[in-house]
């Protein structure tokens, strides 16, 4: 765990947030190559909800909502809340169902009884600081899309059963926010609202569950690391009927990383009876059957599943031996980075001037990387280690003939390509 961290501030995936004042709060903030492979995480899944189905729309709902909508879905109760309970000694509060012994973790103080603590985090509205500008960041993203039903119904004239997609920030005051990126107060969601007929829901529900588990692994996710557990009764979240969680194993252990939800007709029916829209189709209300991933959490499981250390070294050359190696082994489209171009020297003009043509080449169609610092070994294995799927070296032989060695990250192969076929060479290697 210790190693991704660092790794992670290292290389410029996740910093700090506010790094300079101390942090905040267990934000945090991703850094160039972070929002690469996050933007990367979110097209796959977009894709594979939008492009792979006829049936599913999108939406970008605004994050402050009319706070009447957080009263309809049970988010202001008991329902949304964790058992907190405090140390009467040094005052600090934590999670019951966290806690191994009844005890304060800290200082070993005496506990008080347990209280409900609810996640939704307030904020105010308008010039005016008092209850009636009051409202709340949304705790879920797909309240936006059950309140936007009726209007992507008639709007996109859909039938049932379709599906509304998401993907946007959510913001829970966690009372005990822990595991880096995994549990924090400000994280983003991408979630799929399917909406059936009751008496099909099971059916889809075994669907959505189905096609979940693989996209994680059509991702490269190693099956080993990946399950998928029912919640018990008694654990179900106030709106459900049914749950699955996707687990990942973490280095502390498995977690969820996704949840699967049949809301049945939890949301729609609650907010008809809030507000003034009739949601019901066809004279009932549809059932919902929700898929729910974090991105952070499942950002941080595609980085845990690709990292891998490599004891002497890839090439097991003789410098390289008493090194360790990193390799990330990222899926050739979740890479936040796609081609690297290097020279082979740095001090030779004709050479460089050669391999940043071909970078300025390359960068309309690759996420791409010019890099002429260090030896050549070295540039191989930096490169490695953020995952950067093709290295291109530009040497002596280029100059003459117009060719140049692609080296495939994997297997490590070098092939001559002709600069003039290299950009369709690339597209072809990189397509899915
Ligand atoms: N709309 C259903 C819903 O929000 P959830 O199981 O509470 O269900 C879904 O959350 C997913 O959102 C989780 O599987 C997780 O990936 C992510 N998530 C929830 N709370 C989080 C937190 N505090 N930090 C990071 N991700 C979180």
């Amino acid at each position: 765990m210790q190693k991704i961290v660092s790794f992670s501030k290292r290389r410029g995936f996740i910093f700090l947030s506010s790094e300079i004042y101390g942090g905040f709060s267990s934000c945090y903030d991703f850094g160039p190559l972070g929002v690469e492979l996050k933007n990367n995480i979110k097209k796959a899944w977009w894709d594979e909800m939008i492009k792979k189905h006829d049936d599913i729309v999108g939406l970008d709902a605004s994050i402050l909502m009319n706070p009447k909508v957080w009263k309809a879905s049970g988010h202001l109760t008991a329902g949304f809340a964790d058992e907190l309970v405090e140390c009467k000694r040094c005052h600090h509060r934590f999670r019951k169902d966290f806690l191994k012994k009844n005890k304060c973790p800290d200082c070993g103080g005496e506990l008080t009884k347990p209280h409900k603590f609810n996640l939704m985090m307030k904020t105010f509205v308008g010039p005016v600081e008092d209850e009636a500008a009051e409202t709340y960041l949304r705790a879920e993203t797909c309240q936006g899309i059950y309140v936007n039903f009726k209007n992507v119904l008639q709007s996109m004239r859909q039938k049932l059963p379709f599906g509304i997609a998401q993907i946007g920030k959510a913001f829970r005051n966690e009372i005990n926010p822990k595991d880096f990126i995994y549990r924090t107060r400000e994280f983003e969601q991408m979630e799929m609202q399917w909406f059936c007929r009751s008496k099909e829901a099971p059916k889809f529900f075994n669907y959505w569950k189905k096609e979940r588990m693989n996209w994680y692994l059509s991702l490269g996710i190693k099956k080993a690391n990946l399950r998928a557990v029912e919640v018990p009764k008694q654990e179900l979240p106030h709106y459900a009927k049914r749950a699955v969680d996707i687990q990942y194993k973490f280095p502390f252990g498995w977690q969820e990383i996704e949840g699967i939800h049949n809301r049945g007709d939890w949301d729609l029916s609650n907010h008809s009876k809030h507000s003034n829209e009739d949601f019901k189709y066809e004279g009932y209300f549809p059932y919902v059957i929700e898929t729910s991933v974090g991105v952070d959490r499942s950002l941080f499981a595609f980085l845990c599943d690709a990292y891998q250390e490599v004891k002497g070294g890839r090439t097991k050359t003789t410098k390289a031996v008493k090194e360790v190696e990193i390799l990330l082994k990222l899926d050739k489209s979740l890479s936040p980075i796609k081609v690297a171009v290097l020279p082979l020297v740095k001090n030779k003009p004709k050479l460089t001037k050669k391999a940043k043509e071909v970078y300025q080449m390359l960068k309309p169609y690759f996420m791409t990387q010019y890099d002429e610092v260090g030896s050549i070994g070295r540039r191989y294995r930096r490169q490695d280690e953020v995952g950067t799927i093709f290295a291109i070296t530009v040497d002596f032989d280029t100059l003459e003939k117009n060719d140049l060695t692609v080296r495939d990250r994997d297997t490590m192969k070098q092939e001559r390509v002709k600069i003039k076929n290299l950009t369709s060479f690339l597209k072809e290697k990189l397509e899915k």
